[in-house]
């Protein structure tokens, strides 16, 4: 059975609509269409959070509101979601309690944030618990505001998101969940015609099949790149297939050694399994993007579009993941790090989706570590990407994978390094400088906007010394400043 057009809930109501433009983004809609002029449009890139909107789904049967960038999020991502925006919570001239916090506290000055704002608050109001300080900055760290200094928006979120959503949304939860449930269906749905489409399929073959048949066509999962592709870049992709319904690309399950996670897995669905791997990769995923970012962006995503400065390819590599590639019936498992040939080019077939990323958990005489190095700490990308895992004999380095992001073409591994950590006494520190100065045999960085090809030698060399500094001493090795970590002896 298919569809030719997708179906979403907006104010109560489940709304039909053709997509006739591919590249329409939600924005677009909200703002030329429907008329609905409170979200706005400020970077165009998913930077500033101007644009957040709400998106509802159902989690084991719960409705769960996630924020999301308008801007960069295409028509295609509304199927089976609920479309909440910031013209939609006063009732007559109650204000919402998120916007009459704002109000309370003076969170809005130009108000040109405003909106956005709101709307995040407004998901950490469903959230369902009372957030910490530190919860609420996370929660804010996808939202811009050049007048208010945050603190008085912070403390509306305080006042206002208390763990209780008191609102129509709560009230009306179950019916909510009701229409969602209906709209998940296993209906594909194709918009368009042959040379101009987009297409949702929510079954695998039907996806394999159209992309074997269209391998022109353009893949998106979350859109966080190939959303600024449209409007950034100004490129024309005329063939759109979503994987955000097939099933088995969302499936992630875990082995005693290993944890498998589908290419079309969202970072937030990913944080919790991937976080236990080690604290640091949590740290890492708590600084990918924003809360806006992570709800749409996919690991998945991460990995196909091939970029050097991606921050889960050098995780992944050190950790020795593998990764599935399919093509109609025909599938093959290749390391992660020979996925990456050359700048812009992946050992990708035309026609071939990645579909499922395996990756070793840790046996328990290996320590690992990775660090992001970035010009701000939230939402930025890396200017240096370093993820370590040290095969332990001992207290000797039995064995090492090094990986990197920002020092070549690719993310890639620091074999030479490597080699010369192999005998190391961690117990020995005079004798590791060596193998510290062997990164520069691995690599010759370049110099760009974001680091000097000098810092990004200087920072990869110290990233490996705090890691070893870390394995004498069991705890994390702060550059600046005190310990902050457990010890994990
Ligand atoms: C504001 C902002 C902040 C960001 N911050 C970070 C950051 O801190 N760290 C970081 O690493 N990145 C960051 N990014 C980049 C982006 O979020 C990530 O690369 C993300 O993982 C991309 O995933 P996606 O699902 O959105 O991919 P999409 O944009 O949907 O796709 C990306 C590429 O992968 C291809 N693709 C996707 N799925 C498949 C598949 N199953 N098979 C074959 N090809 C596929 C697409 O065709 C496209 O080429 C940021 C982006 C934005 C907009
Ligand atoms: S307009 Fe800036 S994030 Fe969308
Ligand atoms: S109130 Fe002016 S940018 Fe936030």
């Amino acid at each position: 059975m298919s569809a030719d057009a997708i179906r979403f809930l907006r104010r109560g109501e489940v709304i039909t609509y053709r997509v006739s433009n591919p590249m329409q983004t939600v924005l677009d809609y909200l703002r030329l269409e429907e008329r609905s002029r409170g979200t706005k449009e400020g970077c165009n890139e998913g930077d500033c959070g101007a644009c957040t909107v709400a998106l509802g789904r159902l989690v084991d049967g719960r409705v769960v509101y996630e924020p999301a960038n308008a801007c960069i999020l295409l028509m295609g991502h509304l199927h089976g979601r609920e479309l909440v925006t910031v013209d939609d919570l006063a009732q007559g001239d109650r204000l919402h309690p998120v916007q009459q916090a704002m109000v309370d506290e003076h969170g809005s000055q130009c108000g040109f944030c405003t909106p956005g704002f709101v709307m995040s608050l407004w998901t950490l109001h469903h959230a369902g618990r009372k957030p910490d300080r530190q919860a609420i900055v996370d929660q804010l760290a996808g939202n811009l505001c050049r007048c208010t200094g945050y603190r008085p928006i912070i403390a509306a979120a305080e006042k206002s998101c208390t763990g209780e959503a008191s609102d129509a949304w709560a009230t009306l939860s179950r019916e909510i969940g009701v229409q969602l449930a209906m709209l998940d269906d296993e209906t594909d749905i194709l918009c368009g015609r042959p040379d101009s489409f987009v297409a949702l399929p929510a079954k695998a073959d039907t996806l394999l099949d159209l992309y074997s048949r269209n391998p022109d066509a353009t893949i998106v999962a979350g859109a966080t790149d190939v959303g600024l592709w449209i409007t950034k870049q100004l490129r024309s992709l005329p063939k759109i297939i979503h994987t955000g319904r097939v099933k088995a690309l969302h499936a992630v399950s875990e082995r005693t050694a290993t944890i498998s996670i589908g290419a079309a897995v969202t970072y937030a669905e990913a944080e919790k399994l991937l976080g236990s791997i080690s604290v640091d990769i949590a740290e890492v995923l708590r600084r990918i993007g924003s809360k806006q970012v992570r709800t749409s962006g996919t690991v998945g995503g991460n990995i196909a579009n091939g970029s050097p400065i991606g921050d889960m390819p050098p995780i992944l590599i050190a950790l020795g993941a593998r990764i599935n590639l399919r093509k109609l019936a025909d599938q093959r498992i290749i390391e992660l790090e020979d996925y990456f040939l050359d700048y812009g080019k992946q050992d990708r077939l035309a026609g071939e989706l990645l579909w499922r990323i395996d990756i070793p958990k840790l046996n328990s005489n290996e320590r690992f570590f990775a660090h992001k190095i970035s010009k701000r700490f939230d939402q930025d990308i890396s200017s240096v990407m370093a993820a370590f895992k040290f095969i332990m004999a001992g207290r000797t380095i039995g064995g090492a994978r090094l990986a990197f992001g920002g020092m070549a073409a690719t993310p890639r591994r620091a074999r030479e390094t490597e080699a010369a950590l192999i005998g190391l006494k961690i117990d020995a520190p005079e004798t590791w400088d060596q193998a510290i100065a062997t990164l520069a045999k691995d690599f010759t960085p370049l110099s760009d906007m974001r680091a000097s090809s000098h810092y990004r030698m200087e920072t990869a060399q110290a990233l490996l010394r705090k890691a070893l500094e870390e394995l004498v001493y069991g705890h994390e090795v702060r550059l600046v400043g005190p310990p902050r970590k457990e010890a994990w002896a």
